[in-house]
């Protein structure tokens, strides 16, 4: 039957894998990608994670090997996360030059100088004994202010230990002007911030907090990370961090989170990062292990997504993996 005009033909585009490459709009690069890496104080062999296959506890040793190899892959850079021996009711640990995110960071920027961008995370939880991302007060609260002041420190001994960036993932109030002022007090101005701006309360998260054993004793962190059922706080967020002084603004978690990223990367003018995180991960590994989906194609596609969304950075436990395929 000949239609009066002719019927639109959007298939056209898509007939062979060269058109399909020619009109794409997204495409993942290597250094797109931040690979997360654990780091835990006094072990002698990397110890696996259960709930993340193929994620490790690395010793200072294997992290260094894991870096470089990441950097060889041609990843944008490496995000760390110290799990020290010990924990107390201030997270001492954090900001002790000698701890052991100060000592892997100090291992890797000799390593690797300026060839990759050097981050850590930035917040109290894998160092304290009860578990939340900050001080607290007698009944058991998290304690906003006096948490800064510990923010600070940390960020002081993060930076003089070589970090390129810092990344507070605490979620209090001012944490980043109280971050920018401290580094900029000891010289330190050319320390970047990439602040977990959107960072909600989420139960995806439950796979880091045994990589990083830090799950909170009591209560949950849902008086300082974000209500996943209010969107438009995280805008708020987002600009209180630029204001400020964030240079990179993150949400967190990523794929459930796509509106979010979208909506913040269309109102900033600053890079925009998003943690693809260990739920995320986990549940994507559990399904392939069991044969239900394509590994590697559901990898490639949820990162693409996150890409598309708006996201230029993403951390992604994958990223070494990815960049490699890539490259
Ligand atoms: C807090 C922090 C967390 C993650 C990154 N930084 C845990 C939390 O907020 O409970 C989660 C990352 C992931 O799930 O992969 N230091």
């Amino acid at each position: 039957m000949a239609a009066e005009f002719p019927i639109a033909r959007p298939r056209r585009l898509r007939r062979t894998a060269a058109l399909r490459r020619l009109v794409a709009q997204t495409s993942l690069r290597p250094q797109d990608l931040v690979q997360p890496l654990f780091v835990k104080e006094g072990i002698g062999e990397p110890q696996p994670v259960g709930s993340m296959p193929g994620v490790v506890q690395h010793t200072r040793e294997s992290l260094r090997k894991a870096a470089e190899e990441a950097v060889r892959a041609g990843v944008g850079g490496l995000i760390l996360f110290g799990v020290p021996a010990g924990k107390d009711a201030t997270g001492s640990g954090a900001d002790d030059p000698d701890g052991i995110v100060q000592r892997a960071l100090a291992d890797l920027a000799a390593d690797l100088g300026d060839d990759t961008v050097l981050m850590a995370d930035l917040c109290l939880d894998e160092y304290t004994d009860h578990g939340h991302c900050g001080i607290l007060t007698g009944a058991g609260e998290v304690d906003n202010d006096a948490t800064l002041e510990r923010y600070a420190a940390v960020a002081l001994a993060q930076a003089r230990a070589g970090v390129h960036v810092v990344a507070p993932s605490g979620m209090m109030d001012g944490q980043v002007a109280a971050i920018r002022d401290a580094l900029d007090g000891d010289g330190f101005t050319d320390v970047a911030i990439c602040a977990y701006s959107a960072k909600y309360a989420s139960a995806f998260y439950g796979p880091f907090r045994d990589a990083a054993e830090c799950a909170p004793s009591f209560g949950d962190r849902s008086t300082y990370q974000q209500d996943y059922a209010s969107g438009p706080e995280a805008l708020r967020e987002v600009q209180l961090d630029i204001d400020e002084g964030a240079d990179i603004v993150m949400v967190k978690p990523a794929l459930p989170y796509l509106d979010i990223i979208a909506e913040v990367a269309a109102s900033v003018r600053v890079p925009v990062a998003a943690y693809q995180v260990s739920g995320e991960y986990a549940m994507v590994e559990a399904a392939a292990a069991n044969g239900w989906i394509d590994r590697d194609r559901v990898i490639t596609e949820t990162l693409t997504a996150i890409k598309r969304a708006g996201a230029g950075i993403i951390l992604t436990y994958w990223a070494t993996e990815v960049a490699g395929r890539l490259g």
